[in-house]
């Protein structure tokens, strides 16, 4: 079981290590780790932010665990050699269309919500969100208008089987779970929602056993801190995705729990190749001093296992470790805490090693 390791830069560094700290204790056979570097790393190391030698390493994997990228210190270079392009290759390159958010509330932490703790604690969602189209990919430009002044462009499009096989993962999500469908778009206004509304339809009649609502990423975003307990399976577009699943961190309570898997069509010996990243990014504020909460990476560690190498057992060893870790109040500055990186760490192995 080969694992690919992309630390990329700032916190990712830190909180890879935890994850590798918690897959260690597990003590799995055939388990192969190689490294690779990513983002502003990739680029001081080998000039690009996503080299071609980590490009084959994470290709060999069954998996990779990503950490994060992003450095001020790249701010200014052109787009594409900027951090971000290594997550964004990663996922084209590797064709990793279906990146699953899952967010639930934790026993504990209802007080550190951004919402009421009783509207809080019914969270128990997934996003499923389109990964390699949409405005993210479309084509770019800058042009200067005949009247000097200067425009930017990102063209929004999907294409009806980037939207079909989207839909596909989000009914067969359901069907695991309380099958219900929320598909969110903006087809009262974009020609690319109205598109993928359709297509959610037709694939919708092939699952007659799952509920379909459709809700324009407005509302969207209002029901999740209204009434998120209401959501379950919430299928939507790169652009919405990335939005909704940041503001559904904080309704659980920190940026700091949420993973995500990125999957496509390939299989491997064990089950689905995949990336694993916690949503959040490399937070150069707090980079390098320990502060960082390793839990979304060791939870993308967990999804790993799940996904990737078939073993849901230890999945939910890791899922049930996090949770009491939390339970019992070791938590991060980011949930009003003052445990450090490894001391969370230390501490999520301590319990897999008492429940195991
Ligand atoms: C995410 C991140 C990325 C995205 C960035 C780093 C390109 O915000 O995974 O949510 O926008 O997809
Ligand atoms: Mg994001």
């Amino acid at each position: 079981m080969k694992i690919a390791v992309l630390p990329g830069d700032g916190i990712g560094t830190e909180t890879t290590q935890e994850a590798l700290k918690v897959l260690d204790a597990l003590r799995l056979p055939n388990l192969e780790l190689s490294h690779g570097d990513v983002g502003a790393a990739g680029y001081r190391a080998k000039g690009h932010p996503l080299p071609e030698e980590t490009l084959a390493i994470a290709r060999e994997a069954d998996a990779i665990l990503f950490g994060a990228v992003g450095d001020p210190s790249c701010d200014n270079i052109e787009r594409h050699l900027r951090p971000e392009q290594a997550v964004l290759g990663l996922r084209k390159e590797l064709g990793l269309f279906a990146n699953l958010r899952p967010a639930k509330a934790f026993a504990g932490l209802e007080a550190m919500s951004a919402l009421r703790a009783d509207v809080a604690r019914d969270i128990d969602l997934v996003i499923v969100r389109e990964l390699t189209g949409d405005v993210y990919f479309g084509e770019k430009k800058r042009e200067t208008l005949p009247d000097g002044r200067r425009q930017g462009w990102d063209l929004m499009n999907y294409a009806e089987d980037e939207v079909r096989r989207i839909a596909h993962i989000a009914f067969r999500t359901a069907q695991g779970r309380s099958k219900r469908v929320t598909s969110v778009d903006k087809a009262n206004v974009l020609e690319t929602s109205r598109l993928w509304r359709e297509v959610v339809e037709e694939v919708a009649s092939e699952y007659p056993e799952i509920a379909l609502e459709h809700m324009y990423v407005d509302n969207a975003a209002m029901q999740l801190v209204k009434a998120p307990g209401a959501l379950d399976v919430v299928l939507t577009g790169n652009l919405f995705g990335d939005i909704l699943s940041d503001q559904a961190s904080m309704c659980v309570g920190s940026i700091g729990l949420l993973a995500s898997a990125s999957l496509g069509e390939r299989s491997t010996q064990y089950g689905t190749f995949g990336m694993y990243e916690p949503i959040h990014g490399s937070a150069p504020d707090i980079a390098g001093q320990g502060l960082a909460n390793p839990m979304a990476t060791i939870l993308s560690a967990a999804m790993l296992l799940r996904h990737s190498l078939g073993l849901e057992a230890q999945a939910q060893q890791i899922e049930a470790a996090v949770a009491q870790t939390l339970a019992d109040g070791v938590l991060g500055g980011d949930l009003g805490g003052t445990a450090g990186t490894s001391e969370i760490g230390d501490a999520v192995v301590s319990r897999l090693l008492t429940t195991s």
